[in-house]
């Protein structure tokens, strides 16, 4: 199999060809999303909570992220992978390029951070030294405590103008990709327009070049509280290969995010 790189995602911006992710935080799963067609792959800190069973992603480290990424890349050689670098590991620009070398060392092929225009000179300083970055946007998980619970972000008129200025900053600072989460849809719109690389939602509306869901998410393991945004694919759907390929069916159809999932 042709392995994806960020070049097809562009591609598939400029041809309006959306497109579905997941989360993997092992190689069974991972060989698995591969064979039914999905390209991208991002091993999250979300692991603190789907697999650690922690109520946030902050105890996360960068040697879990490593471990859970070698098993990815293992299961799934063709997927454009991509690595959270976790809770305070891109503190500053040099501990950013310490610890995202350990994840593309692991297999990644490009690492993730959460953060507006603060962010620049990390993600300057990263992809002058060959490491391709996707920011992260919205209500990014790691500033849980700041934020004072899941929220929605961007809803009013000045975050909205703050988090459009901040993903046009990180464009030029160098990112590849970006991810943009539970933010009013609208916004969503302006941000996925106003950029050249592609931007993949998860709660974000079906106005993004793609989508992304936590594995567990696609599949009903939810734990409880069930985000707004996320669909349960197994329970219609019945096998685990049948629900990854209708998730990609939906996304590609933009069937899925419906309005239901969406926030106004
Ligand atoms: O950690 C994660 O799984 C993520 C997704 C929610 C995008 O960052």
């Amino acid at each position: 199999m042709k392995p994806t790189t960020v070049t097809h995602l562009r591609q598939w911006k400029q041809e309006q060809r959306k497109f579905a992710s997941l989360t993997a935080y092992d190689a069974s799963f991972a060989k698995l999303f591969e064979e039914q067609g999905v390209k991208v792959l991002l091993v999250g800190d979300s692991l603190g909570m789907t697999l650690q069973g922690h109520d946030s992603t902050l105890p996360v480290t960068v040697a879990d992220v490593a471990y859970h990424t070698r098993a990815v890349r293992r299961g799934a050689p063709a997927c454009l992978l991509l690595a959270d670098l976790p809770f305070m590991s891109y503190a500053t620009p040099q501990l950013a390029c310490t610890n995202a070398a350990e994840l593309m060392q692991a297999g990644a092929n490009m690492v993730k951070l959460e953060g507006g225009s603060w962010l620049c000179e990390t993600v300057k300083m990263l992809t002058e030294r060959a490491v391709p970055v996707c920011g992260h946007l919205g209500l990014t998980p790691q500033s849980v405590n700041v934020f004072g619970g899941y929220k929605v972000q961007g809803r009013d008129e000045l975050a909205a103008k703050q988090l459009l200025e901040d993903a046009q900053n990180l464009e030029l600072a160098g990112i590849q990709v970006l991810v943009l989460e539970c933010v009013p849809t609208e916004l969503a719109r302006k941000v996925t327009e106003a950029l050249t690389i592609p931007v993949i939602g998860i709660g974000a509306g079906n106005v993004t070049d793609g989508q992304i869901l936590v594995m567990h998410d696609a599949f009903g393991i939810t734990g409880g509280h069930t985000p707004k945004f996320a669909k349960n694919f197994l329970a219609q759907s019945g096998d685990i290969r049948s629900a990854v390929q209708q998730y990609i069916q939906d996304v590609e159809q933009g069937i899925y995010p419906a309005e239901e999932h969406s926030f106004n």
